[in-house]
């Protein structure tokens, strides 16, 4: 029995997450117990006609932002990239906002562990407070895409990435894969390796991503696989590997070019996992494929 006294669903009753997109001001649907919905932004949309997505600024979805998120955009170089990183944080903002019937500019994040992502708790302890304890998220982007994935009851972490070519994937599998999966990606056809290396990756990220760690010398402890059966736009169960310890593996392809994993904890609950207890120590390394 869970805390709250309702039956533990065990993970193959685990309704398979649905992905919904995105846009500026749309209502936000309930979520409930269990329940993991995965959102999907186009970051470069939104444009007003004669706009490019190279140089159009911010549009109303800066107003949603706080002063930190605003001084973090103003950093970037590119009008293009300051634009998809506001339009990420407003994304969140309105989807959390929505989920708690709160006012998503109100919002108030804190970093936890190396750096996830979480909303800031206040001391009160009302219905509202136990509402957000619930309500786990995690965001990834790629290009002009975004995910941002929430479940109500369980850890998760979500990993995103444009496929592309990677000249040292067979080097980086060597150092972040384990001994058996690196004889599976030798196996695999030079035509097949990027998608396959993509995939590997995103299923590791997301795990990691779950546990608030970076990607490091831990990714070898979950052993993922690569997976070459069909990606749909959906997500769908990895395949062989669709339980890794604790964490229910889901993959899709949201959009042509574009691979994605979620990982969700197979229990309830609000506490850190033992993996993450033992994860303090974890070295950084690319934050992405292919990344300086
Ligand atoms: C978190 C991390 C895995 C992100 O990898 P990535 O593939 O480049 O980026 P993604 O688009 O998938 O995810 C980025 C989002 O994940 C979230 N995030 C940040 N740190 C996180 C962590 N430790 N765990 C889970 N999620 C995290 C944020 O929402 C972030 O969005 P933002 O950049 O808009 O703030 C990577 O940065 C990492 O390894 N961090 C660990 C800490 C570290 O090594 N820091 C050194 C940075 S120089």
């Amino acid at each position: 029995m869970s805390p709250q006294g309702e039956r533990e669903p065990a993970s193959r009753d685990l309704d398979p997450p649905t992905l919904v997109e995105w846009s500026l001001g749309e209502r936000v649907a309930p979520l409930i117990l269990d329940e993991t919905r995965v959102w999907i932004i186009d970051l470069d949309a939104g444009l007003s006609p004669g706009e490019s997505a190279e140089s159009a600024e911010p549009g109303p979805e800066r107003e949603l932002l706080c002063e930190d998120e605003r001084t973090r955009a103003a950093r970037f170089v590119r009008p293009r990239d300051r634009r998809r990183f506001i339009r990420c944080r407003a994304a969140l903002r309105e989807i959390l906002g929505g989920l708690l019937a709160e006012s998503a500019a109100s919002l108030r994040f804190r970093a936890v562990g190396q750096g996830k992502p979480e909303l800031d708790q206040s001391s009160e302890s009302t219905d509202s407070e136990n509402d957000r304890l619930t309500l786990r998220f995690n965001v990834s982007h790629s290009a002009e895409l975004a995910l941002i994935a929430v479940c109500r009851g369980r850890e998760l972490g979500v990993d995103l990435e444009r496929v592309r070519p990677i000249s040292e994937a067979a080097r980086i599998v060597d150092s972040f894969f384990t001994i058996a999966e690196q004889s599976a990606f030798a196996l695999i056809g030079r035509e097949d390796q990027s998608i396959a290396f993509h995939r590997g990756w995103t299923r590791k990220e997301a795990i990691l991503k779950a546990l608030g760690v970076g990607i490091s010398g831990l990714a070898a402890r979950h052993e993922t696989g690569f997976g070459t059966t069909p990606l749909t736009t959906q997500f769908t169960v990895a395949t062989p590997s669709g339980r890794v310890g604790e964490w229910i593996l889901w993959e899709a392809a949201p959009r042509t070019g574009f691979v994605a994993a979620l990982a969700v904890r197979a229990r309830r609950s609000t506490e850190p996992s033992a993996d993450a207890e033992s994860a303090g120590a974890s070295t950084s390394l690319p934050a992405s494929p292919g990344s300086p």
